[in-house]
């Protein structure tokens, strides 16, 4: 197809006829079954196109694609793919090896905190079956494997005293990474702060920034020599939004000041986590990663523009702002008029860092409205169900392919963003075990719809170079337990036994 002329015109076809060729030709591009064979496909839209004496260049053809129709090749050669998992999600161990507690550790003690009242004491049990799992990752033909320390594994009591069996555990992952021809890529952190620095406040103290900077200092030093691919951070606005003002998260605070003193200090670890690691690791790859999606009102009234404006600066804006060098959203977010009180003189200098990439963390789409609950920001969502959608995640979200086409536009607009991975993606349904299978036939069509809009996106020159899976095994899904299943291989938790879904072998298949 790329040999051919620049374009087809197939002679001159009354209006009439044209227009009903058209419509053949649009049946075909939005109904016609998914050939397995992309060239055949490719094929029937250009002998329709010349019938119809539609002009087609290759490079439309190219693009017309059902879902799932395209290639590895399609994104290009050097775009990674990869899989995220994060340390308490999947380690377990949580006691083991002079591992200090973590403030989900404490957390999940209390059966009250978490739905299915589990915890992540064993989790998937990485921390002693790390080996195989991250062979696993290579059998399925990913060329990252994206993980998180646990700062309390490395600095029991969050600073000072090492512990050299929590330092020795990441060597061997990365070793092993290493052996397996498996890229490793490190995030700091992972909502797992050190219980002892929660004793002193937390990311509400000022302090947190120095406690994180010899945090980052510490890993850098010790695996910079091996990992270049470095994130600063796990969603910002997720820990500090759950854990700080809606309190389903430790440390469980339902409160704006807590919230504003700890954003403004995450904003501020941010930026000095990335002179960190700029500065210690040689050919540093550097990113942070932020929870997105596509905002939009309810409707055309101007109320409910302004309650999606004001969410959209509160999921979206809050925290990649300041670090891009724009300062926080006050204009559109009332919520964070506090937060001035947090900075010190130099503070807005502080907050910048120029980031080489942007993780983009996308599940689903936001439909705002104005609302009197909760106040102060006195704007709300409207669920999924109640505006009749059909394709909804076990975690209540609504399956919404265009949302990361559409977000990864959003992000790629910001001046000083050069270049976007999504580091996760995926997507929680019920599996169901048959024998030695899991036909999880919904994740493949998520895949398949939510990789068509990045290459959407890609092609529409958003500069995205890699897409990571959330997530490489189901694991502790938070306060939600383990009753939401992501992985691409499902976990038998009572045995620890892992069966490769059929979304896994689908991501086997397509990588290869
Ligand atoms: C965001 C988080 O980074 C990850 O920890 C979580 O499990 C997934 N999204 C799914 O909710």
């Amino acid at each position: 197809m790329r040999d051919q002329p620049d374009s087809f015109d197939a002679g001159l076809l009354t209006r009439g006829a044209k227009l009903k060729k058209a419509a053949e030709l649009r049946a075909i591009i939005n109904l016609a079954p998914s050939s397995s064979n992309p060239m055949h496909r490719r094929e029937m839209l250009k002998n329709t196109a010349l019938s119809a004496g539609l002009l087609v260049t290759p490079r439309q053809l190219r693009n017309f694609r059902m879902p799932g129709d395209f290639t590895k090749a399609d994104f290009g050669s050097n775009f990674k793919w990869g899989v995220a998992t994060a340390a308490y999600q999947i380690e377990g161990a949580w006691n083991e090896d002079g591992k200090g507690p973590s403030i989900w550790d404490t957390f999940s003690q209390n059966p009250k905190n978490i739905k299915t009242k589990e915890n992540g004491n064993i989790a998937c049990d990485f921390y002693h079956r790390y080996e195989s799992d991250i062979s696993l990752i290579k059998q399925l033909n990913m060329d990252v494997f994206r993980f998180s320390l646990s700062w309390s594994r490395l600095l029991p009591e969050g600073t000072g005293r090492v512990n050299p069996k929590g330092i020795g555990f990441y060597h061997q992952v990365i070793d092993r990474c290493l052996e397996v021809g498996v890229e490793p890529w490190i995030t700091c952190y992972h909502w797992d702060l050190p219980q002892a620095l929660q004793n002193k406040g937390g990311w509400t103290n000022r302090e947190s920034v120095n406690w994180f900077s010899e945090y980052v200092n510490l890993i850098t030093q010790k695996y910079g020599d091996r990992v270049k691919n470095w994130m600063v951070f796990n969603e910002p606005m997720a820990f500090v939004g759950l854990g700080y003002i809606l309190g389903l998260h430790p440390p469980g605070y339902r409160s704006i000041k807590k919230f504003n003193a700890a954003a403004h200090h995450v904003t501020l670890s941010q930026a000095e986590g990335g002179r960190i690691i700029r500065a210690n690791v040689s050919n540093a790859h550097i990113g942070t990663t932020y929870s997105c999606l596509h905002v939009e009102p309810k409707n055309e009234k101007e109320k409910h523009a302004k309650a999606a404006r004001k969410l959209d600066a509160l999921m979206n804006r809050l925290f990649i702002e300041p670090a891009l060098g724009l300062g926080y959203p006050m204009g559109d977010l009332n919520l964070i008029h506090g937060i001035e009180k947090h900075m010190q003189p130099g503070d807005d200098e502080k907050m910048k860092f120029h980031f080489d990439f942007i993780g983009l963390q996308n599940y689903t789409r936001l439909v705002a409205r104005h609302s009197l609950w909760p106040p102060v920001v006195w704007a709300n969502e409207v669920k999924p169900a109640k505006r009749g959608v059909t394709e909804i995640t076990e975690m209540g979200w609504e399956v919404y392919p265009e949302g990361i086409y559409k977000i990864l536009r959003q992000f790629a607009a910001y001046k000083g963003v050069d270049k976007i991975i999504v580091t996760e993606n995926g997507a929680a349904f019920p599996d169901v075990v048959e024998g030695e299978f899991v036909h999880d036939k919904q994740r493949v069509n998520f895949f398949k719809n939510y990789l068509e809009n990045v290459l959407r996106a890609k092609q529409d020159g958003v500069n995205v170079q890699g897409y990571f899976v959330w997530t490489l095994m189901d694991n502790f899904e938070w306060a939600e337990g383990y009753k939401p299943r992501f992985g691409l291989v499902y976990v038998d938790y009572p045995t620890q036994k892992r069966i490769i879904k059929d979304s896994g072998y689908w991501w086997q298949e397509f990588l290869k």
